[in-house]
C-alpha cells in the first residue's frame, strides 16, 4: 500500500511538472553492479540475473533517483514476470554518446497487439493471470526516460520472453528543473 501511494504520489507529481532531474557524474558501472548485488533474488527462488558491461568504466551525467526508478522497475518485472525462474540479462552499453540499459528475460512475455500501451497508468496485459502489480512501474518509467532526454524501446513473445532497451544520453544538454511553482 505505501509502494503504491509513492508510485501514484511520483506519477502524479510528473504529470504536472515537479519531478525534477539533477543530473550529476555518475559511475554507471558500480551503480548498476550495486543495484544488481541488492536485488539479487535471494538462493531459495530459481532466478539469476547475469550483469554485463561493455566497459569497466562508464561515467555519465544522470539522475541517480531516475536511474534507480527505472533500472528496479524494469529488473523487477524481469523476475516477477518469470513466474517459473530463469535468467535475467542484464547488458550496459554505449554508442554513439548514447548508454544503453538493456534487460531480457525468459518470461510470459506480452501480446504484440498490446505492447503499445504498456506505458500508460494502470495498463496491465491480459497475460499476467494471478501476477500481482498495479501497473504504474512503466508509466513512471517513461517520465524518469523522458526527463532525461532518453527513449525506451521494447520487444516481446509471448511465452518466450521479453526486451526492454532504454537509451540515454551520456550528456544532457541542460539541467531540468521542472517546477512551475514559482
Ligand atoms: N518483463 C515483463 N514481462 C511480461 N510482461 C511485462 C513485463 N514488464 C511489464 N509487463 C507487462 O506490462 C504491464 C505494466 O507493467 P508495470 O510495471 O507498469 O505494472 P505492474 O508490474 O503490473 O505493476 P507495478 O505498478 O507494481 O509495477 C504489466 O502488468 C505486465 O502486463
Ligand atoms: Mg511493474
Amino acid at each position: 500500500m505505501t509502494q503504491l501511494l509513492d508510485d501514484v504520489m511520483l506519477i502524479g507529481k510528473a504529470e504536472v511538472g515537479k519531478l525534477d532531474c539533477h543530473p550529476i557524474a555518475l559511475d554507471v558501472v558500480q551503480f548498476c553492479r550495486d543495484l544488481v548485488d541488492e536485488l539479487h533474488p535471494s538462493s531459495i527462488s530459481n532466478h539469476h540475473i547475469t550483469f554485463v558491461s561493455q566497459t569497466n568504466i562508464l561515467y555519465a551525467y544522470l539522475d541517480e533517483k531516475l536511474l534507480r526508478h527505472i533500472l528496479v522497475n524494469l529488473l523487477s518485472n524481469a523476475i516477477k514476470y518469470s513466474p517459473n525462474g530463469g535468467t535475467v540479462n542484464f547488458h550496459l552499453g554505449y554508442q554513439n554518446g548514447e548508454i544503453s540499459f538493456q534487460i531480457q528475460d525468459q518470461g510470459i512475455g506480452i501480446p504484440t497487439i498490446e505492447l503499445e500501451r504498456l506505458f500508460s497508468s494502470f495498463y496491465r496485459a491480459s497475460n499476467v493471470g494471478n501476477i500481482s502489480g498495479t501497473g504504474l512501474g512503466l508509466a513512471i518509467i517513461k517520465k524518469a526516460v523522458d526527463l532525461q532526454q532518453g527513449k525506451i524501446a521494447v520487444e516481446s513473445e509471448v511465452g518466450v520472453g521479453t526486451r526492454f532497451v532504454v537509451s540515454l544520453p551520456l550528456q544532457q544538454e541542460k539541467i531540468y528543473e521542472q517546477d512551475f511553482s514559482h
